[in-house]
């Protein structure tokens, strides 16, 4: 393992970065090699990781011409609850790998931006000391349901404001830029949030004509009645992450769940699936105007947001780029890329003459060929 090429002093950042996605460019210089290939890569080949990026490429955004902007603002009002801008940070595991002092610093970051931060179950700082201002707890389900009922009790009593229950991940798929690299979790990076629990799988799968994964990973993978029983549970609102098809989009708005997220958990679950952009607007004319949507996937800069707020998502989270920035910079570097991709955020929306979030839809976006197929 060879060890990154650059350390800043502390609270510096590096002078040539102008854009968000200039953290994406540096990072590989502030981290072990191996540890960025498990965060960039995705599952198998690939495929869906670059979906998510060549989506964005097929659209352009009109700028529009003479229209009074001078009343304009990001702020948006989701599932009844205010924010300041519609950019969240996603759940990402294990921030311990791209800094130091993990999901502490990016709680910060959030807390200054007046960001919303969704920590995950996965995290390598307990859920109890990176609860920010505004923060939602993303859980997945444990094997025992006693442990999944303490581990939400832990999220409520810390003050988490939502639930995000990821459901799209049932089986792990090797990430192989992670294996090529040879990428070992160190030592000093647990999944703290988990170790008073039983981890273990509840089914193997590997008895005689079994299949490890429809006997095992799958009988263990979340139900229609997990998710009545973790509404059941909480007062607080269920947001349910990794929604790809309209009709399951409808059968969860039909459900009752606060939420979805549209996302192929960053081309990280089943590799080949579709580009959570190229679906969204399926979903959004599925569920209707006034269910919440959030989007995931490929996002780096204030463009793709705002083309992601054009085709049906009422907001966005931003999962690898929070990584890249704290690698950098730590909290201050998390907090410049969120002020970076809010100013980018404002300067699309001014140039295409939205004053507010509201005002954004399809007719800003002109389809075009992508990069890549011309
Ligand atoms: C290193 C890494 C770890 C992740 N860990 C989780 C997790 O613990 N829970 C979860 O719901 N999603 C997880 N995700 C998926 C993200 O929440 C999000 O869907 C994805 O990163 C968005 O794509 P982007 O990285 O291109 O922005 C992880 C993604 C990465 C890259």
């Amino acid at each position: 393992m060879s060890a990154p090429t650059i350390s800043l002093p502390l609270g510096t950042i590096p002078a040539d970065i102008r854009n968000a996605q200039d953290y994406a460019a540096l990072a590989p210089h502030f981290m072990q090699p191996s540890h960025y290939a498990y965060i960039s890569g995705g599952s198998g080949y690939g495929q869906s990781v670059a979906a998510n990026v060549r989506a964005f490429e097929q659209w352009a955004i009109y700028p529009r011409l003479l229209r009074d902007v001078s009343h304009g603002h990001t702020r948006i009002t989701l599932a009844g609850e205010q924010h300041a801008h519609p950019l969240f940070l996603a759940p990402v595991a294990f921030h311990k790998l791209a800094h130091a002092d993990g999901e502490i610093d990016t709680a910060r970051a959030a807390d200054a931006t007046g960001t919303c931060m969704i920590a995950s179950t996965q995290s390598s700082v307990v859920l109890e000391e990176t609860v920010a201002q505004k923060s939602w707890f993303q859980l997945y389900l444990l094997p025992r349901r006693e442990d999944t009922l303490h581990l939400l009790r832990r999220a409520e009593a810390a003050g988490y404001r939502a639930i995000v229950l990821t459901v799209d991940a049932p089986i792990q798929v090797a990430n192989r830029r992670a294996l090529a690299a040879q990428f070992q979790m160190p030592a000093d990076c647990i999944n703290v949030n988990l170790r008073d629990y039983d981890t273990t799988p509840r089914f193997a799968g590997n008895g005689p004509g079994e299949s490890r994964f429809f006997q095992g990973a799958m009988r263990a993978a979340p139900s229609w009645d997990d998710i009545r029983w973790v509404m059941s549970e909480t007062s607080l609102p269920v947001w349910v992450k990794g929604v790809l098809h309209p009709d399951d989009a409808v059968a969860l708005r039909d459900a009752g769940v606060a939420g979805i997220v549209v996302s192929n958990h960053g081309g990280r679950s089943l590799d080949g699936a579709p580009a959570g952009l190229d679906v969204l607007p399926a979903v959004r004319a599925a569920v209707g105007k006034d269910f919440p949507v959030m989007y995931d996937g490929g996002i780096l800069s204030g463009s793709d947001a705002f083309k992601a707020l054009a085709l049906g998502a009422d907001a966005v989270a931003i999962g690898r780029l929070q990584l890249y920035a704290l690698s950098v910079a730590g909290a201050l570097g998390v907090a410049h890329m969120l002020k970076l991709l809010r100013e980018e955020l404002e300067i699309c929306m001014a140039m295409a003459g939205c004053a507010t979030t509201a005002d954004i839809n399809s007719g800003a976006l002109l389809r075009q060929a992508r990069r890549s197929d011309a």
